[in-house]
């Protein structure tokens, strides 16, 4: 059973695109399975920092094939940026393939993007505006152009004069915003797919095909599974499956032929945009936190929230995914501190629970019970295998996987791709906090 999956286990950015990239290495094939331009994965090689929104992050190595699977929404106009800016700096396209069954984001998903947030108010979702939600809605209401319509010029135009004249009216009369007019948007699409072509395959026999010769294929999954459309903190959540089994059906890849599930988690929790993070820090700690993990969003730049690593939610999200492993990155960020905190619990209402609470009020109500575990205090950033790891570190490692119930394989200590430990040993002897 060939297949990986690399997914977050957290509210995005946790690190996945590092990840991602260091384990294609050994791998044939890369599948991006959802989200789209939302999505901001960060690789850091001695060629510099490469932040890639829809092409997969398996692109820098030469020997791997990156696949945009059919559940990416894919705005063509940012797929070609990132490929121009791919190419200026000497990565090679040769291998990217594109599914003709992954959607567009058309130009009017993230002119309908900022019009609904505008319109929830102090309920907004804080989206990153790049139309995902529209896109997938389109998708589910059957309202959608697939990248198979966008590279064939009569399929588009029949897609978009059907599809087009409902948005308009939506755009003029509920929202008093201007309509869009047919001929310049078919124009702008056609030529972006005319570029596209050359790349856009029917990728699914190509991974059937790959998957019987038992070649190694990795599913790069974007956002986290807080962010899960079911399962996260719903409203707050992206649009679409962000868990092990959203990322089988994103990538064409049956469930049956994945053996690892690596959960990809930070030493402590961060999201950008609203919604409940019960370990939230607003304090000089959390401020530590955002300045020594450059806790800056890889697409829009919004500063994120952070907060202790929360175990609650780890070992939900590990229980609903089958996690067979995690990664815990940006350890060295802890490197300073004297001490840390995990949150083991959460008061609700006065009553401890260890469950997350299927409502977001009633997690934006949950109050963390936290253990306390003493940090290291010294450099982890040149650590390459488990013996540079100070004690305390794999103390606090330790503790994660105990507490999650899932065995920690990889430490990130920054953002370097040699900056990666593997761990073969399982978790030590129990290692207990202090309740606080
Ligand atoms: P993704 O969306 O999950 O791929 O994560 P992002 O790339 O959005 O955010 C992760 C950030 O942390 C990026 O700036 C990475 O370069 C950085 N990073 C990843 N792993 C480590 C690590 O172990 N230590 C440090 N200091 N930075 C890391
Ligand atoms: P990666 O793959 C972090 C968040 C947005 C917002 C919510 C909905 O880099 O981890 P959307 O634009 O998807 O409708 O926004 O989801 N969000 C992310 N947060 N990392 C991401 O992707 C995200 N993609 C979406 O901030 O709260
Ligand atoms: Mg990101």
């Amino acid at each position: 059973m060939p297949a990986t999956i690399i997914m977050g286990g957290q509210w995005g950015d946790e690190g996945k695109g590092k990840l991602t990239d260091t384990l294609a290495a050994s791998a044939d094939i890369v599948i991006r399975a959802n989200g789209g331009a939302n999505a901001g994965h960060t690789v850091q090689t001695d060629q510099g920092v490469f932040k890639l929104h829809l092409i997969p992050s398996g692109i820098l190595n030469p020997r791997c094939l990156s696949v945009v699977g059919a559940g990416v929404v894919i705005d063509p106009k940012l797929m070609l940026e990132e490929m121009d800016q791919l190419a200026t700096r000497e990565v090679s396209l040769e291998r990217l393939r594109i599914s003709e069954r992954a959607h567009v984001v058309l130009p009017y998903h993230p002119i309908l993007d900022g019009l609904e947030e505008a319109e929830r108010l102090e309920g907004s979702i804080g989206t990153t505006l790049r139309g995902n939600g529209p896109a997938y809605s389109d998708k589910v209401s059957r309202r959608g152009v697939r990248v198979g319509d966008l590279i064939d010029s009569g399929a588009l135009r029949h897609r978009l004069s059907h599809e087009l004249p409902r948005w308009n009216r939506i755009l003029s009369n509920v929202y008093a915003a201007d309509p869009i007019d047919l001929d310049i948007l078919f124009e702008e699409l056609n030529s972006y797919g005319e570029r596209l072509r050359p790349f856009v395959a029917d990728t699914e026999p190509l991974i059937a095909d790959a998957l019987e010769n038992e070649k190694q294929i990795i599913i790069e999954c974007a956002q986290g599974a807080m962010l899960d459309i079911d399962y996260g903190t719903y409203p707050f959540v992206t649009s679409s499956s962000t868990t092990a089994a959203g990322a089988c059906q994103g990538a064409g890849v049956p469930p049956t032929q994945v053996e690892r599930v690596l959960g990809v988690f930070k030493a402590y929790s961060t999201r950008v945009g609203a919604g409940p993070l019960p370990t939230e820090l607003v304090d000089m700690t959390g401020d530590l936190i955002r300045e020594r993990g450059r806790e800056y969003g890889t697409t829009t730049g919004r500063p994120r929230r952070t907060g202790w690593f929360d175990a609650v939610a780890a070992r939900y999200v590990a229980r609903l995914n089958g996690l067979t492993d995690i990664a815990i990155t940006l350890l060295d960020v802890f490197d300073p501190f004297e001490t840390l905190r995990v949150c083991v619990a959460y008061d609700l209402d006065g009553e401890i629970i260890t469950t997350v609470p299927a409502r977001a009020d009633r997690l934006a109500r949950a109050r963390p019970v936290y253990e306390e575990i003493r940090g290291w205090q010294e450099s982890t950033v040149s650590a390459r295998q488990a013996a540079d790891i100070p004690r305390p570190a794999h103390d606090y490692l330790s503790f994660i996987a105990q507490q999650v119930g899932v065995q920690v394989s990889l430490v990130g200590v920054g953002p370097d791709r040699e900056q990666i430990v593997p761990l073969s040993a399982p978790p030590r002897a129990l290692v207990t906090g202090v309740r606080i």
